[in-house]
């Protein structure tokens, strides 16, 4: 198995989380500092950052509803709260699955089992995910039309999306975008390829899984019907 499909299995970090960590050198397999792509067989030992890794024998699935003014990563180097710190202490070992903005509230899932993150956060499978979206300036119709069929951000066009205008008022628009795709800030970079600004931004579901009664900042276990919807998705 690649050593970045086996920490996340191990709940170390995402896989593309493991591939930064195995960039910075701390995972060794069998004492020697490993590369990306290296392949890992049951009787290896590796370590990340000294300590040895296991892999999880049961997962645990937990949703959020994350406030901004957190980082999605399990530690910022900035010194920034993070949304692990959110958490219930007992809980260990989980990573976000995906990111959200610094700016950006909503709903986030935290887990330690790999293949779901994968799946969830992989363009190829296509896993919808809807955000609220208050706008700086009113959104005219040929522009919800260009969103709608793609835009080009940072030189590559955007899939084509659904949007549901909501509410039109003079000093903005309310709408809820749904995207399959997770490019780095790819609801606000839409809406600044049209000329516009994203003033609020909240993902309320993903494919339909929602935050259903979460408050801000508030966080619990999946129940197993939506890990059974999540894992089937
Ligand atoms: N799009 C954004 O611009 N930010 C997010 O956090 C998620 C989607």
């Amino acid at each position: 198995m690649r050593i970045n499909k086996f920490l996340a299995e191990c709940g170390v970090a995402s896989r593309r989380a493991s591939d930064q960590l195995i960039l910075d050198g701390v995972v060794k397999i069998n004492g020697k500092v490993c590369d990306l792509g290296d392949e890992v067989n049951n009787d290896d030992t590796v370590t990340v950052h000294g300590k040895p890794v296991k892999k999880v024998k049961k997962y645990d699935y937990y949703i959020m509803n994350k406030p901004k003014g957190y980082v999605c990563t399990v530690k910022d180097d900035k010194g920034r709260k993070t949304v692990m710190d959110l958490l219930p202490k007992n809980v260990e070992r989980l990573f976000p699955v995906g990111r959200l903005d610094y700016d950006t509230e909503g709903l986030l899932i935290l887990t330690n089992d790999g293949d779901l993150t994968f799946k969830l956060t992989h363009p190829k499978n296509e896993v919808t995910k809807t955000y609220l979206v208050k706008t700086e300036k009113p959104v005219a119709e040929q522009d919800l039309a260009k969103l709608r069929s793609g835009v080009y951000i940072d030189g590559v066009k955007t899939s084509k999306c659904k949007i549901r205008l909501i509410e039109n008022t003079k000093t903005g628009s309310k709408l809820h975008v749904t995207i399959s795709e997770g490019k780095n800030r790819q609801v606000r970079k839409m809406f600044e390829a049209v000329g516009n600004s994203v003033d609020f931004l909240k993902r309320i579901k993903i494919g339909d899984l929602a935050l259903s009664g979460l408050n801000r900042g508030e966080v619990r276990k999946l129940s197993p019907a939506e890990i059974d919807y999540l894992l089937n998705i």
